[in-house]
């Protein structure tokens, strides 16, 4: 999510190769995709991969949403944000987790948020949400990527501004971004992935209602190293 320029991971969309736009952005070029049909609402979820399909088509297809989180809301990043979103990826711990390798300056952000954002929700890959409070201030972002291989399932990555941290706004946002996956995007499993050691961010999921599910070997790749990561998983009646 954070690095600007990220290594080779399969864990993440952002690193897909280009033009690999997944199922669902392929289904936004279909016009008939994202249309409603009459048997659609009485499918059992998770027994037909084109719910989801359908589902993100529709989706993506329409402008970002914003969704009340409790303490926080989250709303599309916008370039006022772009200071505190540079501020976050030079945040050592952020830094650490995420495996940033350089300084991101203002003009990275900038990018980020004009550029590279708008791609990844237009190309039906990835919904990033600024965390703000009430004042509408960025605190902090999340996001949830659909996997290319399976449209039924997402993963998260979020992380706070240091001067924010321990007001439950992770859990919060988290919370609203995998609802909101099950809901708009007919997700059936949101996974998170956690470099071991990341005490932090596991309190987190498991205040989410994430169930841990093990440890994977070198699965996780950060600032070009792979390493063992925690995996963990919310399901769709999880929330329920
Ligand atoms: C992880 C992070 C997002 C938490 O943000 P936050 O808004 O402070 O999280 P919340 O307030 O919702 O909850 C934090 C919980 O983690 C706990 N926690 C904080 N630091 C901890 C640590 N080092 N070890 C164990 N638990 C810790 C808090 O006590 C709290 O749990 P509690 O309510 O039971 O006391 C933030 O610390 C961060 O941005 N870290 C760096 C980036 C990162 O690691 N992101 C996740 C990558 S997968």
């Amino acid at each position: 999510m954070p690095d600007p320029d990220p290594p080779s991971d399969e864990s993440s969309a952002r690193r897909r190769p280009p033009g690999d736009a997944g199922t669902a952005a392929r289904a936004c070029q279909d016009p008939a995709a994202g249309g409603e049909t009459p048997g659609e609402h009485r499918r059992e979820a998770g027994t037909d991969v084109a719910d989801p399909v359908r589902r993100s088509a529709r989706t993506f297809g329409t402008g970002h949403p914003r969704l009340e989180a409790g303490p926080v809301t989250l709303r599309r990043p916008e370039e006022r944000d772009a200071a505190a979103i540079a501020g976050c990826h030079n945040d050592p711990e952020i830094a650490r987790w995420f495996g940033v390798a350089h300084p991101w300056t203002h003009d990275d952000a900038l990018r980020y948020v004009t550029v590279e954002v708008p791609a990844w929700w237009s190309r039906g890959e990835e919904a990033v949400f600024a965390v703000v409070g009430a004042d509408d201030a960025y605190q902090g972002s999340v996001d949830l990527r659909v996997r290319g291989t399976d449209p039924a399932a997402g993963e998260v990555g979020f992380f706070v501004a240091p001067a924010a941290r321990g007001r439950g706004y992770a859990t919060a946002a988290l919370t609203a971004v995998c609802r909101w996956g099950f809901e708009a995007l007919g997700l059936e499993r949101v996974e998170w992935r956690a470099e071991v050691g990341n005490d932090a961010s596991r309190r987190v999921a498991q205040k989410a209602g994430f169930t841990m599910e093990g440890l994977l070997r070198r699965a996780l790749v950060t600032g070009g190293t792979r390493r063992d990561c925690w995996i963990g998983s919310l399901l769709r009646e999880d929330m329920a």
